[in-house]
């Protein structure tokens, strides 16, 4: 049969497709260990879960609003509120089916042919693709040159008269770097002055090392917050990757006209998921915190490996749960991440993410969503594995 050719241009999402590869060797009785992940190791905490089969067995069942039930929207509004200290009402709220609906019903509501969208690199995966499908071209700003931090003067270089939008992700996947607040400033003066808007996608914000303080774009100036579009959800932060509920805040003239193409495609995300979703947002937040420092244990030990990995760069995530390393001393044998990627998934039984589907094919993901024991395993094989050529 003929396929379309904006679908014969999508490629396969790598990252899901090297967690299906892992679960295969898994299931053929190989002991892999896994850094591709991009969920929490973690379950969805109890009282999420005790609350939605609640909302399920009382007949939480029928079709909800597209854009969601009132209830979870304003649970979203007064987490913004209370988080960003921005004032934002329900019809300035979607709910879809996770955040990356999320983003593609923003991008596909937002542009098409003859667009330009500035993607900084590393990016993650899923933000050309979704940006192409639109018709508009997706212009990737290569950021390794500058410890994979944009700046002004970056996009500055990369505006045309053609740029209509930007992709902020900070923290970062894949890089788990955050955005410096005064750069941010410089970047969202350039984007008000060439009316270009902000996509910010925030789902890593809970995620935070060091004590930093997460800052969003959103927050700079009533001007800046009018043309951002705060992406966020409930994967990462409490570990509901399954249930598929993610949200996009702003513009309501912008979020109505996405309800629209929802309401025409998915309609509403789950109705009973929503409930978890708003249990989640107003019930305990203690294990939030106790999972943060999990993860910021585990960034610590990874790094701490990765730096005896002879060929290997590391700079510190800040935030997120994936480790970025650069691999300088194995370019040259390899070609590129893809290589050495399948070197260790063959040598070493150990799965990593190449970075050439993150526009930085000089680097490879790691996930630390996974146990310490797997973390200090997994790279001494990795080490063992490299030492033998
Ligand atoms: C940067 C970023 N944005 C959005 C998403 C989508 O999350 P979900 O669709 O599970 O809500 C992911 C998931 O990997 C991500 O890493």
């Amino acid at each position: 049969m003929k396929i379309s050719k904006v679908v014969s241009n999508i490629p396969a999402s790598p990252t899901l497709a090297i967690t299906a590869k892992v679960n295969e060797l898994k299931a053929a009785g190989k002991n892999v260990i896994g850094f591709g992940a991009g969920e929490p190791d973690f379950d969805t905490p109890d009282h999420i879960k005790n609350a939605t089969i609640e909302a399920l067995q009382k007949g939480d069942t029928k079709y909800t609003p597209v854009s969601g039930t009132l209830q979870l929207k304003q649970a979203i509004c007064d987490d913004v509120s209370a988080d960003y200290g921005l004032k934002v009402a329900p019809d300035n709220v979607i709910v879809s089916c996770g955040a990356k609906h999320s983003l593609y019903n923003l991008f596909y509501t937002l542009f098409e042919g003859g667009d330009e969208v500035i993607c900084p690199a590393p990016y993650w995966v899923s933000y050309p693709p979704m940006i192409e499908m639109t018709g508009a071209k997706a212009v990737i700003v290569d950021t390794r040159k500058n410890k994979m931090h944009l700046t002004a003067d970056m996009v500055k270089e990369a505006i045309t008269p053609k740029t209509r939008g930007i992709v902020i992700n900070s923290p970062s996947n894949p890089s788990g770097m955050m955005y410096d607040r005064k750069e941010l400033e410089k970047i969202a003066a350039l984007c008000v002055e060439n009316d270009i808007v902000i996509i910010s996608d925030d789902i890593y914000r809970k995620l935070v090392f060091d004590d930093i303080q997460f800052f969003s774009v959103a927050t700079i100036s009533p001007e800046v917050a009018k043309r951002t579009f705060i992406i966020d959800g409930s994967s990462k932060t409490y570990a509901m990757t399954g249930w598929r509920i993610g949200y996009c805040i702003g513009d309501s003239s912008v979020i109505k006209a996405m309800t629209r193409l929802q309401s025409q495609s998915t309609s509403n995300p789950t109705s009973f998921a929503q409930k978890g979703a708003y249990v989640s947002l107003t019930g305990d937040q203690t294990i939030v915190e106790e999972r943060r420092k999990i993860f910021e244990k585990r960034r610590d030990l990874i790094v701490s490996k990765l730096k005896e990995v002879p060929g290997f760069e590391i700079i510190p995530p800040q935030g997120s749960f994936y480790s970025f390393p650069s691999i300088p001393g194995h370019m040259e044998r390899f070609g590129g991440s893809g290589g050495l990627t399948n070197y260790l998934l063959e040598n070493a039984l150990v799965a990593v993410v190449p970075g050439e589907e993150f526009g930085a094919p000089d680097h490879i993901r790691l996930s630390f969503a996974t146990s310490e024991q797997n973390i200090i395993n997994g790279i001494d094989r990795i080490k063992e594995a490299l030492a033998k050529l």
